[in-house]
C-alpha cells in the first residue's frame, strides 16, 4: 500500500498540541490556525503553518484543499481486541458471564489462520474509516493470531502494538497454555515483529484472573529481557474482579500490586480500565510511568463501572490516562464515540471534560502511554503523518449546531457529543491515504 511519496501540502483549518491541557489549560495547550497547511513528503510531517507561509515556501507542491474541515493527528486507540469484532453489542450479565459466553467462544476460533486474517483486515479497514491510525491490541492465545494481525498491518505501513493473550488459569475451550508457552511464544514473537517495519511488540497477560503466578513471574522475565516492548493487561474492571483476584492472591494488598511485585509495572505497561483502584494504587501507577487505559464504552455497556478521571488526577496528578475503545466489550470503534462517553462519565463525577483534554487523551496521551509521542499522536515537523481530516459539519444537525457554535472548542465540543465515522473525511498513514470519505458514502 505504499506509495511513491513526493511532497505535498495539506490545507484547511489545523489542530495541534503545544501543551497537556489538563496541565496549561486549554486555551495554551492547543495550537489552531483556521487556514493551515500541513507539509508531508516520505511519510513524515516537515512543516505545520499558516497556509499563505507554506504555499509560499513550497511553489509547486501538490495541494489537497480541504477548505475549512480541521487536519489533526489521527487518533490513538489504547486498548483493543481485534478477535472481538463478531462479538461487539453482545448482551450479558457482566464481565465473568461475557467472556465465558461470548469472548472465550468467539476467540477460540482464532487457532484458524483464515479466520484471523479476515478480521485483521476488517478490522484495519474499520480503525481507517474511524480515524484510528495506531491502536494497542490484543490478538488471541494463539501465536497465529498474532503473525496474521502484522501481517495485515504491515501491508498497510501502520503502526500497531500488538501481543499474544497470555492465560493459563480460568481458560477453557482449548485457550489455555502454560507459563512456558506464554513466554516461549511471545519471546518468539517480539523476536519476529517488534520494531520490524513499524510493529510494535505488547506482552499480554490477559488478566490476573488467567494467569498463574508462574505465569506472571514469566512475563515479568521476558519484559526485564526485551525493554523496548510494551505490556498491557486488564486492572479492576468491575468490583466483583477486584475480590476475586484478592482471593486468588491472598498475599497482596491490591490488585495493582499483584501486577507490580511480578515486575509488570513501570513505563510502557497500559492498564486497561483501572476504575476500582484505590489512591495508593493510583500513585504507585503515577510514580512507576505506567498509563491507564480509560475505556467508557465498554464500561458503561458492561456496566463496570464508572471511571473517576478526576479523583485519579486528584490522587496522581501526573497519572497519564489514555482513551480506549476495548472493542468488542466497547461497542464503537469511534474515537467520538469513545470521547463522548469519556464526557459522560465525567458528568457522572459532576466533572466537564473539555474538548481540548478529551482530544489530547484521544492522541498524545495515547501516543505517550505507548512510548511514541516522539513521533506519533500530534500535528508537528518530525512526526509521522498519520493524519485524519475531519468534516466538521458532518451531517445537516450538526452543520445547524455549528453554525451557532461560541467558539471553535465550541465546534469541537459539538464533534465529540455528535459525530460519527461520516465525519472522517480523510485519513493518512504515514503520508498514504488510506481512507477517503466519497460523496455516496457519505
Ligand atoms: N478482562 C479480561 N479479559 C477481558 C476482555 O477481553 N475484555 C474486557 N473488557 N475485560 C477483560
Ligand atoms: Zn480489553
Amino acid at each position: 500500500m505504499k506509495q511513491d511519496q513526493g511532497r505535498f501540502v495539506l490545507r484547511g483549518q489545523t489542530l495541534a498540541f503545544s501543551g497537556n491541557p489538563f496541565e496549561v489549560g486549554a486555551e495554551d495547550a492547543v495550537d489552531y490556525r483556521q487556514d493551515g497547511a500541513v507539509v508531508v513528503e516520505g511519510g513524515r510531517i516537515i512543516a505545520v503553518d499558516a497556509a499563505t507561509d507554506i504555499l509560499k515556501q513550497n511553489p509547486g507542491a501538490p495541494v489537497a484543499n480541504y477548505g475549512d474541515a480541521l487536519i489533526m493527528a489521527g487518533f490513538i486507540d489504547a486498548h483493543t481486541h481485534y478477535p472481538q469484532l463478531d462479538i461487539i453489542g453482545s448482551s450479558s450479565q457482566g464481565l465473568v458471564d461475557w467472556l465465558q459466553k461470548h469472548t472465550f467462544p468467539c476467540e477460540s476460533q482464532f487457532d484458524d489462520q483464515a479466520v484471523a486474517e479476515n478480521s485483521a483486515d476488517f478490522f484495519l479497514d474499520q480503525c481507517f474509516l474511524n480515524g484510528v491510525t495506531t491502536a494497542s491490541v490484543y490478538c488471541t492465545v494463539h501465536s497465529q493470531s498474532v503473525e496474521s494481525f502484522f501481517e495485515a498491518a504491515t501491508r498497510r505501513n501502520v503502526c500497531m502494538a500488538a501481543g499474544k493473550v497470555c492465560m493459563d488459569t480460568n481458560s477453557s475451550l482449548g485457550l489455555a497454555d502454560t507459563a512456558q508457552t506464554a513466554y516461549d511464544q511471545s519471546k518468539a514473537l517480539i523476536e519476529r515483529w517488534h520494531g520490524e517495519g513499524r510493529n510494535r511488540y505488547a506482552i499480554t497477560p490477559r488478566f490476573a484472573l488467567t494467569s498463574s503466578p508462574a505465569q506472571l513471574a514469566a512475563l515479568g522475565s521476558l519484559w526485564r529481557e526485551h525493554p523496548t516492548v510494551l505490556m498491557q493487561t486488564h486492572l479492576s474492571e468491575t468490583k466483583d474482579e477486584v475480590a476475586r483476584v484478592l482471593e486468588q492472591h491472598p498475599t497482596y494488598d491490591s490488585y495493582y500490586q499483584v501486577y507490580q511485585s511480578f515486575g509488570l509495572a513501570g513505563e510502557g505497561a497500559i492498564f486497561g480500565h483501572a476504575i476500582h483502584l484505590s489512591d495508593d494504587e493510583r500513585r504507585a501507577i503515577a510514580e512507576s510511568g505506567a498509563a491507564i487505559a480509560h475505556c467508557p464504552t465498554s464500561n458503561a455497556f458492561m456496566g463496570s463501572g464508572i471511571f473517576d478521571l478526576d479523583a485519579t488526577r486528584h490522587a496522581a496528578p501526573e497519572i497519564l490516562v489514555s482513551l480506549a475503545s476495548d472493542v468488542g466489550a466497547g461497542v464503537s470503534f469511534s474515537m467520538f464515540a469513545t470521547m463522548r462517553a469519556a464526557y459522560e462519565a465525567a458528568r457522572f463525577h459532576s466533572v466537564v471534560l473539555h474538548p481540548a483534554e478529551a482530544l489530547w487523551m484521544a492522541t498524545c496521551a495515547g501516543a505517550k502511554a505507548m512510548r511514541l509521542d516522539d513521533r506519533l499522536g500530534n500535528l508537528a515537523p518530525g512526526m509521522d503523518a498519520d493524519i485524519v481530516v475531519l468534516n466538521l459539519k458532518s451531517n445537516p444537525l450538526i452543520a445547524r449546531r455549528v453554525a451557532r457554535a461560541e467558539d471553535f472548542f465550541d465546534v469541537l465540543f459539538a464533534q465529540i457529543i455528535m459525530a460519527d465515522e461520516r465525519a472522517i473525511k480523510a485519513t493518512y498513514v504515514a503520508g498514504n491515504i488510506v481512507h477517503q470519505r466519497t460523496q455516496a458514502s457519505t
